[in-house]
């Protein structure tokens, strides 16, 4: 059954940056040993609440959604004043191809809504644009999810991430198992809240 992004964006309205985010910008201060901005890619970046706090800290931010109004919808968010900071693209995963040499990318619950046939080269793409020292912050799901089997969807066991995750340093990889609510409904979540650096 195919997601109705429309709802989703309805319900998260009004919401805050995801705590993920947030450990992967401390990951990256730690990094720099300064909160000094780069370039960041928002993968799946929705109602673009991350990329709007990333321009507001001078990052310049390429945001990426299959989305049709995603243009539209970010640029909303961002304002006129930010926006020369951010690059708006409108792709999907399965036909995005190599992504800008980066220092942040982000994607919040959004790589497990890539085709799990694609999945490993868009991860690839993910891995060869990190800038040595680049962070990665994001959600993978697991087998448990309530999601698992959905077409277009991939999943990874706990074994799956940490292979995913081989060479790079690990600095949140925090497994939540638990039965909540999405804008669906109640929901079984199996995620991962992965924040890993080059
Ligand atoms: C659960 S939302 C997350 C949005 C935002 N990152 C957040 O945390 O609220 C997933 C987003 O991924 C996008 N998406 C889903 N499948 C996609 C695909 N195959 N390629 C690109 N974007 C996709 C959707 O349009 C949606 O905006």
């Amino acid at each position: 059954m195919a997601f109705n992004w429309s709802e989703f964006y309805t319900e998260q309205g009004g919401r805050g940056v995801r705590p993920t985010f947030t450990a992967g910008l401390e990951a990256w201060a730690d990094t720099t040993g300064t909160s000094a901005p780069g370039d960041a890619v928002d993968l799946g970046c929705g109602d673009g609440v991350e990329t709007r706090q990333l321009a507001e800290q001078g990052w310049h931010v390429l945001a990426i959604d299959s989305d049709p109004d995603v243009e539209k919808r970010v640029r909303a968010e961002v304002g006129d004043a930010l926006a020369s900071r951010v690059d708006v693209r409108r792709a999907s995963f399965e036909t995005l191809g190599d992504l800008p040499e980066s220092d942040f990318i982000y994607a919040g619950f959004a790589l497990p809504f890539c085709d799990p046939g694609h999945f490993p080269y868009l991860w690839a793409d993910i891995r060869d644009a990190l800038r040595p020292g680049a962070v990665f912050a994001g959600e993978l799901f697991g087998p448990d999810d309530e999601w698992f089997g959905r077409a277009g969807m991939n999943f990874h066991d706990r074994a799956g991430v940490e292979a995913m995750l081989a060479g790079l340093d690990v600095v949140q990889l925090v497994e939540d198992n638990h039965r909540g609510m999405s804008f669906e409904g109640p929901k079984h979540w199996h995620v991962f809240h992965v924040v890993a650096r080059a």
